[in-house]
C-alpha cells in the first residue's frame, strides 16, 4: 500500500541545521522511496502562536517553501502547500478542540517550554497548537509523518485523538488512521553549539547556536570553530559519548551529513583533538549546505514561480483535505 506522508514546518526565523537533520533531509528521502504520496505544508497559522511581524510573515513563508526545494524537495514529486490557504485545517482543528480535554494538553512538555513562568499570558492558540497540528496530519488521513526527536510528543497526542473520534464517532472503524512518526537518522536531535543540554532552536537569542541554512561558508566555519567542546580527545567508541553531550552532538552532524553512523566517524577521528576534527566538519557542512544556501537564493528572486508551484500545492491539498471535513461533519451528526 502506497504511504501517504505529511509533514510541516512553521515560518518563524531562519531555518537551522536541526530542521534540516531532523526532518527535512528525511522527506527528500521519502519522497523518493517507492509510490508514496507526499504532502509538505508551511505552517503559517502556527507561526502566529506567539507574537510576529506581519510584515515578514508572507515573505517568511515563500522564503521556507524555497528551503524545501532547494534541500531536494521535488516540485513535481511532492506537493508543497501553505496552511493558511486550505481552510480545512482550521475547520478540523475546532471539531478536534471540541473532543480534546483540556488534560491532554496541559502534558504538553513543549507549551510549557514556550509559555514559560507566564502561562497566563501565553495565547488560547499556543496552548491549542497541538490540536492544530493533530488536524493538519489528519485531514489528509496522513500515514507517516517524518520530524525530529522533538514532535514525538503532538504525534503521541495526534494517535490519540484519532483514536477517540474513531472509538466515539465511528464504531471503532479506523476512519482516522493512526500516523506513524518517522524519526530516523544520527541527528534526530540536534543540539546547541553552546550547549549539549539544549536544542538548537529558532528562537534561542544568540546566533551561535545554531547554523543557519542562509548561512554564508566564514560564518558556518567560525560558529564551529566557537562551538564549545571539552578538553579530551574524541573517544573511539560511540558508548563514551554518552556524557559527552557536546562531543555527541558534533559527530552527530558529522555522521548525519557525510551519511554514515557515528561508529564509522569514530574510525576516523577516534583519538584525534577537536582542533583536527572541527575544520573537517566545518568543510564538511560548507559542502552540503553551499548548493542548499544558492539554489535558495536564485528560488527567492522568483517569488511568482514559487507563487505557481505553492498554488498547485494549495490546490491539491484543498482536494484532498475536504472530503475529510465534509464527512468527519456527518459523524459528527451536523445537519447536512
Ligand atoms: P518546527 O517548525 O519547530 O520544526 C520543523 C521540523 O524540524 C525539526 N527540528 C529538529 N530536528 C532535530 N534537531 C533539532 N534541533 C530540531 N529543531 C526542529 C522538528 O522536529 C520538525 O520536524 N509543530 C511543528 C510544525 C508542524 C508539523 C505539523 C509537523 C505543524 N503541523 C504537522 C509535522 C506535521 C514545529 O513546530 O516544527
Amino acid at each position: 500500500m502506497s504511504k501517504r506522508i505529511l509533514s510541516c514546518m512553521q515560518p518563524t526565523n531562519r531555518l537551522h541545521l536541526g530542521n534540516y537533520l531532523g526532518a527535512l533531509r528525511n522527506w527528500v528521502k521519502l519522497q523518493d522511496e517507492g509510490d508514496n504520496q507526499c504532502l509538505y505544508g508551511v505552517v503559517d497559522l502556527h507561526a502566529i502562536t506567539a507574537g510576529h511581524d506581519p510584515a515578514e510573515l508572507g515573505q517568511a513563508t515563500r522564503e521556507i517553501a524555497a528551503a524545501y526545494i532547494a534541500a531536494g524537495v521535488d516540485p513535481a514529486k511532492s506537493y508543497i502547500f501553505v496552511q493558511s490557504a486550505v481552510p480545512a485545517h482550521a475547520q478540523l482543528q475546532w471539531l478536534f478542540a471540541t473532543q480534546t480535554p483540556l488534560g491532554w494538553l496541559k502534558r504538553m512538555t513543549q507549551f510549557k517550554d514556550k509559555a514559560g513562568k507566564k502561562q497566563d499570558l501565553a495565547s488560547l492558540g499556543l496552548f491549542g497548537y497541538p490540536v492544530l497540528m493533530a488536524a493538519d496530519i489528519l485531514v489528509y488521513k496522513a500515514t507517516h509523518v517524518p520530524v525530529g526527536d522533538d514532535q514525538k510528543q503532538h504525534l503521541e497526542l495526534t494517535r490519540d485523538i484519532a483514536q477517540s473520534f474513531n472509538q466515539h464517532y465511528c464504531d471503532g472503524e479506523e476512519f482516522f488512521p493512526l500516523p506513524e512518526p518517522v524519526i530516523t537518522g544520527p541527528a534526530t536531535r540536534v543540539m546547541s553549539l553552546r550547549d549539549g543540554t539544549a536544542k538548537m532552536s529558532k528562537s534561542a537569542d544568540s546566533d551561535m547556536t545554531r547554523i543557519n541554512l542562509t548561512d554564508d561558508a566564514d560564518t558556518i566555519a567560525q560558529k564551529i570553530r566557537k562551538a564549545k567542546t571539552d578538553p579530551e580527545p574524541l573517544p573511539e567508541s560511540v558508548k563514551d559519548l554518552e556524557s559527552r553531550a557536546e562531543a555527541d552532538n558534533l559527530i552527530g552532524i558529522y555522521a548525519a551529513l557525510s551519511d554514515q553512523n557515528k561508529e564509522t566517524v569514530l574510525q576516523q577521528f577516534g583519538g584525534k583533538q577537536f582542533s583536527d576534527f572541527k575544520p573537517a566538519l566545518a568543510d564538511l557542512c560548507v559542502e552540503k549546505l553551499a548548493p542548499i544556501t544558492a539554489r535558495m537564493r536564485e528560488l527567492m528572486n522568483d517569488p511568482a514561480e514559487l507563487d505557481s508551484i505553492l498554488k498547485r500545492g494549495n490546490d491539491k491539498a484543498n482536494e484532498l483535505a475536504a472530503p475529510t471535513i465534509e464527512e468527519t461533519m456527518r459523524k459528527l451528526g451536523f445537519w447536512s
